[in-house]
């Protein structure tokens, strides 16, 4: 059933406080509810209508009356009670039973390595026991939690502990109490055998908060990282954004089954194991980065998502891009904000603009949707960086493009004048349940300003593509940009009005030097202008600016810092892009230069390798690079992302039909003859860049680690039994996962008795840690060498492989996904492959499923032949019995469009 933004209506009843009680079991467990209700209007006689889903219903009492089956009508999705009294408030209390040891869907309350634990977010709630399951109903919630002392001597939920004890039968129990009003996506409750690491945070106005992270006992060495994020977290919070903790006890728990990255439940957080547990033997540099901006995201939510939440799902970006976009500038903070930006914006284009042109696009505020949790894109899914071969997992938060549209804010407002609108946000909102409209206006009242028709960015899906075009005055030494920009039509939006979209520019002059802008001259107004970059805000579909007093002409810099989330088109040449590579203030647009040229080179390789013709490459493109790689100036993290190639799937988006063959062997050859040519300075790198010393979780040494081993991979490239040699040792010689698995992935690029050898042996080494075996599998998954779909369907009979791990799915199917050669063979071997999964697996977690079916979305992309394939899987999955919403909205959808 689709569900749509222009029905929201409010509801017909409050809830004022709910009291819960849970009596585990191993069996069943039985919940009882104590609601307090109070009509919008008095008197009313609306029905009431519960949301239920895998519920068994035991009684339901309205003020202490026990209601007979003719009182109430119960379908398989809905308890409704026709006739209620006619009071300003009345007791509801509902009884049920639920079976989370079978939960496989991991969503309610299910069980995860003997651990009772709960995820609600977006409608899981539902699955505890009749409710309103929607986040405009905010209550005060207490929780009484009861079960076997021995098998669950830890028994948690939201708020304050008010008390604990012993009951017979060898069972205890515990009462908690959260002062907070909140919606029920933010429950929690966990059971289980876990210890904690405690440590203490005092708050600005002297709170002293206790922090507590909850694992099996051993585990607990490796939550140090993570509780110093949260520290880190909680100071940045304050000192940015003036927000302090509310509460005197913040839980967090990790556990090993959950279905995407980490849940904000109000003072319990719940974690995947695999963004909390570290160290620097089992995790590497990107594990240590994502627990830091994960937590960071998690603490975060607590203002923004749990003080100040959403009126309806349709407003998730209201709190998820806004949090997303605070943990990207904390990280930023804790790091380097340059290389952030260039990872988070390598990710928008991975995943985002991808989505966007697909039969998934929507708004950054959908207008419809069948199954919400399909609208939390981009959330843990796996890819490497092909060409570094260095494997990792992307674990970012949804809505990334919810996060670029609250960063135009910034940019348009400032710092301050961004503080200034949260502050308001929070003056006005605190409490309440609200749309992306009070942010806007919240904003924009703060500051008193004109943001035209910004609007456009929550409504219109689709990625604006500007074009831009320069010209020169010699003679009255003016520069002018005539901007336009067009929507794609998109599923559902064949047309499309132009948008608010920052440029933020700064002119270059011959010798590399920003050039101070004096005025701009713009529909007949004149801007002065005193600074090296300037904002320009384009708001129509076509319009010029002309700097003036602008004495030779200059080479532009456009959308520094990435300043709107399009796809740019420009007449700069290539000595342009090389002039920018080399000599842009903006780090940001140096790396940007060389990424437009590589995607520029690469897709005219990919038209002269399908005309046969032989490749050769641009000695101007190695020069370029190379002199990044010895630019002794630069961040090292900086240099190893500038001479990283744009993804297979990059190029691929730019192509009319998709050719991963050929886009797979150009960016091969790239890589190797920038390997063999470079190949002194990437020794020298490797060499330089080593260390014995004690893995430090830094900047400076993550910086100096992601270099060597982005020139590791690309020696390991050449074949050469003497680079072979060298990132053998560095596999023997490494003391953190980070350098060990960098070598290990180099090794592994070739077929070949190195690579079986050095897999069985890490294997071996790590069989007993299930996140670094998760590792070990996305290794082999993603691998391009040959026909590696039989060895994907080997390892789906490893013992250590289980369909019903969402980290394991995603890692060997998932992964499997993420190499286009293997995912997109022309013999449908893959397709295959994932159609049979998706339909085994969407009978036992269909949020799962409905990730990996994804990866059939853009199937159109390609020649007749796949997509004669591909469709078939899909028409498969259509056609089984029982399909669930989740895998039923994406596979229908991507057949339709
Ligand atoms: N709010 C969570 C976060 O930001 C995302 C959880 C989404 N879960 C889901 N099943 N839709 O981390
Ligand atoms: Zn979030």
């Amino acid at each position: 059933k689709e569900i749509f933004l222009k029905n929201y209506t409010k509801p017909d009843y409050y809830f004022e406080t709910v009291d819960l009680s849970f009596s585990l079991g191993e069996d069943k467990t039985i919940v009882s509810s104590k609601i307090k209700v109070s009509p919008r209007v008095q008197g009313s006689s609306a029905a009431l209508v519960l949301d239920g889903h895998d519920l068994k219903l035991l009684s339901v009492k309205v003020e202490g009356k026990l209601l007979k089956e003719g009182d109430y009508q119960l379908d398989s999705r809905h308890l409704t009670l026709p006739s209620l009294p006619a009071e300003d408030s009345f007791v509801l209390e509902i009884d049920t039973e639920i079976y989370p040891h079978m939960n496989t869907s991991l969503e309610g309350l299910y069980k995860s390595s003997g651990n009772f634990c709960t995820q609600c977010e977006a409608e899981g709630f539902r699955k505890i026991t009749f409710y309103q399951d929607r986040p405009d109903i905010m209550a005060k919630y207490t929780c009484r939690v009861e079960g076997d002392k021995t098998l669950y001597p830890v028994l948690l939920s939201n708020g304050n502990l008010i008390s604990q004890g012993d009951i017979e039968g060898g069972r205890h129990y515990a009462l908690w109490e959260d002062p907070f009003k909140k919606p029920c996506y933010l429950f929690a409750l966990v059971a289980g055998q876990l210890v904690s690491r405690d440590d203490t945070f005092t708050t600005r106005s002297g709170r002293q908060v206790s922090l507590k992270i909850w694992t099996p006992a051993e585990d607990l060495p490796k939550t140090a990282h993570a509780m110093y994020s949260l520290k880190a977290a909680m100071k940045w919070d304050e000192d940015v954004f003036g927000l302090e903790y509310d509460l005197d006890l913040f839980n967090i728990v990790a556990v090993p089954d959950f279905n995407m990255g980490a849940m904000e439940n109000k003072s319990l957080n719940i974690f995947n194991s695999k963004l909390v547990l570290a160290s620097p033997e089992t995790a590497t540099d990107a594990d240590y980065a994502a627990i830091l901006g994960v937590i960071g995201h998690e603490y975060f939510h607590n203002w923004t998502g749990n003080r100040v939440t959403c009126r309806d799902w349709f407003q998730l970006s209201l709190k998820e891009g806004l949090t997303v976009f605070r943990d990207q500038e904390f990280s930023s903070d804790m790091g380097s904000r340059t290389v952030k930006r260039i990872a988070d914006v390598s990710k928008l284009r991975i995943y985002q603009f991808p989505q966007d042109a697909g039969p998934m696009a929507h708004p950054v505020r959908p207008h419809s949707y069948i199954k919400m949790d399909n609208f939390y894109t981009g959330k843990f899914l796996c890819t490497r960086r092909k060409f570094i071969k260095t494997i990792y997992y992307v674990v970012f938060q949804s809505n990334m493009l919810g996060a670029e549209v609250v960063r135009m804010y910034k940019t348009l407002l400032g710092s301050e004048g961004f503080r200034k609108g949260i502050d308001l946000y929070f003056k006005r909102h605190d409490e309440q349940a609200v749309t992306c409209e009070d942010f806007f206006a919240a904003m924009r009242d703060a500051n008193n300003a004109d943001f035209a028709n910004f609007l456009q960015w929550y409504s219109q899906a689709g990625t604006p593509v500007v074009k831009v075009v320069s010209s020169y005055d010699a003679e009255a030494r003016t520069f002018s940009l005539k901007f336009s920009q067009e929507i794609p039509p998109t599923p559902g939006q064949p047309t499309k009005e132009p948008t608010f979209i920052p440029v933020v520019v700064g002119l270059l002059d011959s010798s590399g030097k920003d050039i101070t802008l004096s005025s701009v001259h713009h529909d007949g107004t004149v801007q002065t202008i005193s600074s090296s970059s300037t904002i320009l805000r384009v708001t129509k579909k076509e319009e010029e600016f002309v700097f003036s007093d602008i004495s030779e002409r200059p080479v532009p810099s456009l959308f520094r810092g990435f300043s709107a989330p399009v796809r740019v088109e420009t007449d700069l040449s290539n000595d342009d892009l090389f002039f920018l590579l080399a000599h842009d203030s903006d780090e940001f647009n140096r790396w940007e230069a060389g990424q437009v040229l590589a995607r520029k080179l690469m897709l005219n390789l990919v038209s002269d390798f399908q005309q046969n013709k032989p490749l050769v490459l641009n000695p101007k493109f190695v020069q370029g690079l190379g002199s990044v790689l010895s630019d002794s100036s630069l961040d090292k993290e900086f240099i190893a992302k500038a001479i990283t190639l744009p993804g297979e799937g990059e190029i691929m988006d730019m192509m009319v039909v998709a050719d991963p063959d050929a886009v797979h062997a150009v960016r091969k050859f790239v890589r190797k003859q920038l390997a063999s040519e470079l190949k002194a300075e990437l020794l020298k790198i490797v060499e330089n860049n080593r260390s014995t010393e004690a893995y430090v979780f830094d900047h400076p040494n993550m910086a100096r680690r992601a270099l060597k081993n982005t020139a590791l991979a690309y020696l390991a490239s050449l074949e050469d039994p003497a680079y072979m040699e060298l990132a053998l040792n560095e596999y023997k010689m490494a003391t953190n996962l980070t350098d060990q698995f960098a070598a290990l992935a180099a090794l592994s690029q070739h077929p070949g008795k190195t690579r079986d050898d050095i897999l069985a042996d890490f294997y071996n080494k790590w069989q007993d840690d299930y996140l670094v075996v998760n590792k070990w599998f996305l290794l082999q998954s993603t691998s391009d060498i040959p026909g590696n779909v039989e060895n994907v369907k080997k390892l789906l009979d490893h013992p250590a492989f289980d369909l019903r791990n969402p980290n394991k799915v995603y890692s060997l199917i998932g992964g499997f996904c993420g190499s286009p050669v293997n995912f997109h063979a022309k013999d449908g071997s893959g397709y295959k492959f994932l159609g049979d999964i998706v339909v085994q697996l969407d009978k036992l977690n269909p949020q799962v499923a409905s990730r990996m079916v994804s990866a059939f979305s853009r199937w159109k992309r390609y020649d007749e032949t796949r997509q004669g394939l591909a469709k078939a899987q899909l028409e498969m999955i259509m056609s089984a019995n029982g399909l669930s919403e989740n895998v039923f909205e994406i596979a229908s959808k991507s057949l339709a469009a």
